[in-house]
């Protein structure tokens, strides 16, 4: 299906000098990955993080991004800022921020069309809660997000769109979903997409998984038809469960 990417959402870990030591240590494990790979650093590990990946196959993601290009807006870091720094990627709607920082799918969305517009690749996260699951709703709450975050993003623009299905209840919970519940949800989002494209469009996204996967399941994970890739929280922290994950992404 999509191109394979293994990402590394580092959360609200490292110092830019850990950042540094970590992406060293990962460097050399990863530099004939199949995929494309990815480390997602705190803001301020960018600069250090941009300099250690300098010349190797790994590349930048942030956590977030405001939607406006500047202005007054305390606190907050826009896409164009990262863009001219020589980051590549941003998260956006991760649940984490969706639940202890008031994100919507109508600010995501908002985020989206920032990141596009800014050249970035969005890596948009959409997942269910354990009781959406538990109602029978979670292929409803993810078209919901992928569709409300997608609104107006051209085919040609979807380019720069990779999707991470998270399921909430297994992030960092060791709680992994079973391949099968991973691959069926990643194929439903892939029908949503071609429902608001086409086939080829859908075929052509990157749709990874992403809730406790690690160096132990990435390989059966990554095996299903619909799962192009991982977007990874623990386990990128740790260079050699970060590394075993790339290389089982084939
Ligand atoms: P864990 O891999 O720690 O469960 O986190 C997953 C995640 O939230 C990645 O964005």
């Amino acid at each position: 299906m999509g191109k394979y990417v293994i990402a590394g959402n580092w959360k609200m870990n490292k110092t830019p000098a850990e950042a540094t030591a970590l992406i060293e240590a990962i460097k050399p494990l990863v530099k004939d990955a199949a995929c494309d790979v990815v480390v997602g650093v705190p803001f301020i590990d960018i600069p250090a993080a941009l300099e250690a990946t300098k010349g190797s196959n790994i590349g930048v993601a942030a956590q977030n991004c405001y939607w406006e290009k500047s202005g007054a807006f305390t606190g907050e870091i826009s896409a164009d800022m990262l863009r001219e720094m020589g980051v590549k990627y941003v998260i956006l709607g991760h649940s984490e921020r969706r639940t202890y920082f008031g994100d919507t799918d109508a600010t995501v969305a908002k985020r989206v069309r920032g990141a596009i517009d800014a050249g970035l690749t969005a890596i948009l996260c959409v997942g269910e809660y354990l009781e959406q699951r538990e109602q029978g709703i979670t292929a409803e709450i993810c078209a919901m997000q992928t569709k409300i975050a997608l609104e107006g993003v051209s085919e040609e623009e979807l380019k720069q769109i990779i999707i991470a299905y998270e399921p909430v209840w297994a992030i960092g919970t060791g709680k992994t979903a079973t391949a099968e519940q991973a691959n069926e949800v990643c194929a439903q989002i892939r029908d949503v997409i071609a429902g608001l494209y086409n086939q080829a469009a859908a075929d052509a996204v990157t749709i990874q998984y992403g809730g406790s996967m690690n160096a132990g399941n990435a390989a059966q994970l990554l095996a299903m038809s619909d799962v192009d890739g991982g977007l990874i929280g623990g386990a990128s922290l740790k260079a050699e469960d970060f590394a075993t994950i790339v290389a089982a992404a084939k």
